[in-house]
């Protein structure tokens, strides 16, 4: 049974903001240029907009290290736009979510300064501090997820180390430590009671480590152990979970998103079933697929009959416990569009496929800047234009295994973070139209041919098909379905057909349910050969469709051209 939530038929739209819109020439996207693009983002049909974080800081992992949870980095703008975005949002119906990054602060966060002047002060407790190991040096071989140790000498300490599992200059907050969680809480209500629409929860599966911190196997030529041998053993993160969710979140009826991986049937109901720990976690299953301990180099690509997979995996293991969100790029992949279409098949058409694709699944949708456009991954010609401190790593390891410069590039250009990090394009203007002065990140080069202002001025673009996704997925006569329905795979066993019957849940199950509630084929092609197929019943009409196609009435069924999709009402 299902109780509406607010959120529900909410539409997402995710900001990279140092990256979105600058509106004084620095380089660096602003909250005022936010403010100026919600119109723009209104008419797309975005009703909540993640922003990646704000927060003060030396943007070593671009604002993912946190100096100051109660400020915004003056490069952002101040507290007053902050506001200003929160209320003209609301003025559009609209809300603003931020990022919570509460695994680690910055290293220049006032708390890690005094652990540093006295690591055995209340402040030493802040974090994870440890003597030498048994070999005199670090305390574990963990490696961290950027790559190299997750130890290091802890500043003005030549005998005690601090852990990071990120980058160095992320130390781990304590959660062990009742203050930390105090002072997190009361950060999140402080931001909560100036009207934010809630969070997304950053790395959160880390905070919880096991009692005693030992080395695990090493898993590569640099003695070091992933830490997922560590995330294993920590134990039961649930009441982190649960406290962190009644202290703040319950309180203001917020929406929130978790960043967790995979986890299985049992523990989604704990996650994200009716009582769960958030309102929804990403899919990451699609975005995971291919990726082996060993790094980027040795990832394998996801074929379109792989994408289907994945997509039909989440959904089923999901089922009706709750909500995922369906993304295809987020700031920390490449763009979907290169990662889920085949190289010479990226056409607009595919592009349009793609978004029908997820779009309609069971879940929430969200959309991340410039994907609406198709914006696309940059060519990179060397590392030293690579500014992602994860793929900067990567190249490390790929080196160290044995790949060629040229061979590690390609590695990283295929999966680094900057991919999605590169400016908004906005219109053929130099720069992509996103600055007037120098960009922090050079933006791609085909901001000619894929940029919003010229996606404005067609109306047969991808742009406008991500509106009509969004009108449909509102529209009152489908939202039941769309939101609520079940979702179940169609012809599952055809090849590169990503199909899909929704169907809604009867009056048990949405107990204020009116009347009945339309039946829906979303269908799929995602191969550049033609093909046909039987429809599910007696169509009425179709709804949507990136290329002209017959209703199958006649004759049940579908002509579907490469790379066609389209939805049918039924009967
Ligand atoms: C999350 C963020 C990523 C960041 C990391 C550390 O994975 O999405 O951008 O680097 O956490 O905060
Ligand atoms: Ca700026």
């Amino acid at each position: 049974m299902y109780h509406r939530k607010w959120w529900h038929d909410k539409i997402m739209y995710q900001i990279y903001p140092k990256s979105f819109c600058d509106t004084n020439g620095d380089g660096i996207g602003d909250l005022r240029g936010i403010i100026s693009k919600l119109d723009y983002l209104k008419d797309l049909g975005a009703d909540v907009l993640w922003l990646s974080p704000i927060y003060k800081s030396p943007l070593a992992d671009e604002g993912y290290d946190i100096s100051d949870y109660y400020a915004i980095d003056p490069r952002f703008g101040t507290m007053a736009d902050m506001d200003e975005l929160i209320a003209e949002a609301k003025k559009r119906d609209m809300f603003v979510l931020m990022d919570l990054v509460a695994n680690h602060c910055s290293d220049e966060h006032a708390w890690f300064r005094k652990a540093c002047e006295d690591p055995d002060g209340p402040y030493g407790q802040y974090f994870y501090i440890r003597g030498a190991g048994a070999d005199g040096g670090r305390p574990t071989n963990w490696r961290s997820y950027f790559g190299g140790p997750a130890w290091d000498l802890l500043p003005g300490h030549t005998d005690q180390y601090y852990l990071h599992v990120f980058h160095k200059k992320q130390p781990d907050l304590n959660w062990e430590n009742p203050k930390v969680r105090e002072e997190i809480f009361a950060n999140v209500n402080w931001w909560l009671d100036k009207g934010l629409g809630g969070f997304r929860i950053d790395a959160i599966m880390n905070i919880k480590k096991p009692a005693e911190l030992h080395d695990y196997e090493p898993n590569r030529t640099d003695g070091l152990s992933p830490l997922t041998h560590m995330l294993e053993e920590a134990g039961d993160i649930g009441p982190f979970l649960t406290e962190l969710k009644e202290e703040t979140f319950a309180k203001h009826d917020a929406f929130t998103v978790g960043e967790v991986c995979g986890p299985d049937p049992v523990s989604l109901q704990a996650y994200i079933g009716e009582d769960g720990y958030f309102s929804s976690i990403f899919d990451f299953e699609e975005n995971t697929f291919g990726r082996t301990p060993n790094g980027y180099y040795d990832w394998q690509r996801c074929t379109p009959e792989d994408y289907k997979q994945c997509v039909f995996r989440a959904q089923a293991r999901a089922g009706s416990i709750g909500f995922l969100s369906n993304i295809i790029e987020n700031h920390d992949e490449p763009r979907g569009v290169n990662r889920y279409l085949p190289d010479g098949e990226r056409t607009e058409t595919a592009k349009k496929a793609l978004a029908c694709a997820y779009f309609l699944l069971r879940g929430i949708p969200f959309i991340y800047q410039g994907q609406e456009i198709g914006m696309e991954n940059k060519v990179f010609r060397s590392a030293s234009e690579i500014r992602d401190v994860g793929a900067l790593g990567e190249y490390e390891t790929a080196k160290r295994a044995g790949c060629s410069e040229e061979e590690a590039l390609r590695a990283i250009s295929a999966y680094s973070r900057d991919n999605t990090r590169t400016p908004m394009q906005w219109s053929d203007a130099p720069h992509a139209g996103f600055t007037t002065g120098t960009p922090w990140i050079e933006e791609n080069e085909n901001y000619r041919e894929i940029n919003a202002e010229k996606a404005l001025k067609d109306p047969d673009s991808l742009l406008y098909f991500y509106r009509k996704l969004a009108a449909l997925r509102k529209a009152p006569a489908f939202k039941d379905t769309l939101v609520y329905g079940r979702m179940t795979p169609y012809l599952p066993e055809e090849k590169n057909l990503l199909a899909y019957v929704r169907e809604s849940v009867g009056k048990d199950e949405l107990p204020d349910l009116t009347c009945p509630t339309p039946r829906l084929l979303v269908a799929v092609n995602m191969q550049k050969e033609a093909r046909e197929i039987p429809l599910p019943g007696k169509a009425a009409r179709v709804l949507l469709s990136n290329l002209p196609v017959s209703d199958g009435a006649a004759d049940g069924r579908a002509r579907l051209k490469g790379w066609q999709a389209a939805v049918w009402e039924f009967e």
